[in-house]
This record gives structure tokens, C-alpha cells and sequence, in this order.
């Protein structure tokens, strides 16, 4: 059984076969991964057989787990899960979700972009799917920031973004309120990605709240200009998932969102993620 690295779309996503994830990976393998990685954003690995464990450490080859950071009264009680583990389900029992962020559509975003050291990646293992819908769309923010105009590129320079975030699905958190209800960090609207060294653009349409010293209508208006990438088909991956995919993507210079689903149908997917650092212009 050896690697094999097939790309899914022109810019972002590739599927890596012949390898068990739930076996020691050789140093070869792991490099192959690493480098596939920095290339291609988002990996899929079809047919994998993960419990928690064998998850958690494939993704802590690839840097410090991070503890899932929910608060207490908004994660579902009496789960037996690792505190590295977020179960992302529909799933109810007595009436209430197993699992986080249970329903329907999701709106784009990064991963984590609103704290001081976003997280690098996120996996994600698929044990039970829906007969259709609950795809992800990635979104390679690389070719969002190099298809903006010459005018966009220099506006955006040196601009920096509000990004706060009220743990939903599709609903912005209202400025006007008490910003320090939720968790918020001020980020660069643009960003230099740290190992591939490739700007790429960070914001997006669920997390991103307005541009750091625009008056509110101009901060709105260049928000909307630059959200545009979520309805450039080109530059999206549409992921649709299959029971044993472990998908793992790169919050840095992607974001993803959700598909609606039948609420009649069971989802239940296991997520980890992998910490980061600062990121600078
Ligand atoms: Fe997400």
C-alpha cells in the first residue's frame, strides 16, 4: 500500500489514499501529508476506521491539540468524550443535540480567527452522514485575495478586522451590544500565511464584524465586496461526505461553510483541531 495524492479541484483539496491513519504513519508518509497539506488546503482520507484516540494522535503529529473552547453551559452535557473532541451532530437524546452546532445551513468562516493565536487546522471524521446535503464548501482564500482588484488590494493594506463570534450558525453578533459578552480579537483583513509565506484574505460572512476606523456604511461596503468569494464557484471545493472520510483542512488560508440537511436524517462527525500562532499582515 503506498500514498497516493489525487487533487479534487484546480486550487484547493486533494484526496490521499493507500494509508491508515490509525497506524504509525513512516516519516515518509508524514512528510508526504505535511507537504500535501501546504499545498493543496484541504486532504481528504477516504475509508478510515478512527476512534478518538487514533485521531487524536494522527492530528497531534501535526502540532498541540487544542481543548475544544465552548463554554460549559453552551456544550452538550454528560458526553464521554476527550476535552480535545467536539462532536458535531444532530443527533438528540432526551430531547437534547449530543453535539454542537446540531441544524441545517452554516455560514462561511474560520475556524478559531477570533481569538489571538488562530488555530491552524481542524479535522474532522464523518461516522454517520445524511442521505444528501450537510456538504462543505471550502473556500481557497489564497485565490480570494488574488482575485481582488488592484484598488481592493491597496484599500485593504495595513486594514485591520473585528472578528467576534456568538457560537452560531448564521446570525452576526449585533454591534451595538456589549462586545465583550463574546469572545473577539481584532485581526489583519489580509494575512501573510506563516509556513507558505502566500497572502491570503481573512474574513468571512459568519465571524467578521467591520473594518478597524471605517465609518460603519463604508466598513459594511467593503466587507460585502470582499464576502464575494463565497459565490465565486470557482474558487470553492464542495465536499460531500462519506461515512470513514477524515477531512483536515488549513483555517489559515481557507474557510468553509455548511449545506442545509434533512433535520429527519442522523450527522454525527468528529472534530479536533491543531493550535496555531499569530498571524501578521
Ligand atoms: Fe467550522
Amino acid at each position: 500500500m503506498s500514498l497516493r495524492i489525487e487533487k479534487l479541484h484546480e486550487t484547493i483539496g486533494a484526496e490521499i489514499t493507500g494509508v491508515d491513519l490509525a497506524k504509525p504513519l513512516t516519516d515518509a508518509d508524514m512528510a508526504a501529508i505535511e507537504r500535501a497539506w501546504l499545498e493543496h488546503i484541504v486532504l481528504v482520507f477516504p475509508g478510515q476506521d478512527l476512534d478518538q484516540e487514533a485521531q487524536l494522535r494522527f492530528a497531534g503529529q501535526f502540532g498541540i491539540v487544542g481543548e475544544r473552547s465552548r463554554p460549559a453551559a453552551i456544550r452538550p452535557e454528560g458526553a464521554d468524550f476527550h476535552p480535545a473532541v467536539m462532536l458535531i451532530s444532530n443527533i438528540r437524546e432526551n430531547g437534547k443535540p449530543i453535539g454542537s452546532l446540531p441544524d441545517g445551513e452554516m455560514w462561511f468562516h474560520h475556524d478559531m480567527c477570533y481569538v489571538a493565536e488562530p488555530y491552524r487546522g481542524t479535522m474532522l471524521y464523518a461516522m454517520e452522514i445524511p442521505s444528501h446535503g450537510g456538504n462543505t464548501l471550502f473556500a481557497d482564500m489564497y485565490a480570494a485575495y488574488d482575485r481582488l482588484g488592484a484598488a481592493t488590494k491597496e484599500r485593504i493594506a495595513g486594514a485591520r478586522a473585528l472578528q467576534i463570534y456568538n457560537y452560531s450558525v448564521t446570525e452576526k453578533v449585533p454591534l451595538d451590544g456589549d462586545l465583550d459578552a463574546y469572545p473577539h480579537y481584532v485581526q489583519p483583513v489580509a494575512i501573510t500565511h506563516p509556513r507558505t509565506r502566500r497572502k491570503a484574505l481573512y474574513v468571512n460572512p459568519l465571524i467578521t464584524a467591520r473594518i478597524e476606523g471605517l465609518p460603519g456604511d463604508e466598513s459594511d461596503a467593503l466587507l460585502e465586496e470582499l464576502f464575494g468569494f463565497a459565490e465565486d464557484r470557482g474558487l470553492i471545493y464542495e465536499h460531500v461526505w462519506r461515512e470513514g472520510d477524515l477531512v483536515m483542512w488549513d483555517n489559515w488560508c481557507s474557510c468553509h461553510a455548511r449545506t442545509d440537511f434533512p433535520e429527519t436524517e442522523r450527522r454525527l462527525l468528529r472534530r479536533c483541531t491543531i493550535l496555531g500562532e499569530a498571524l501578521a499582515e
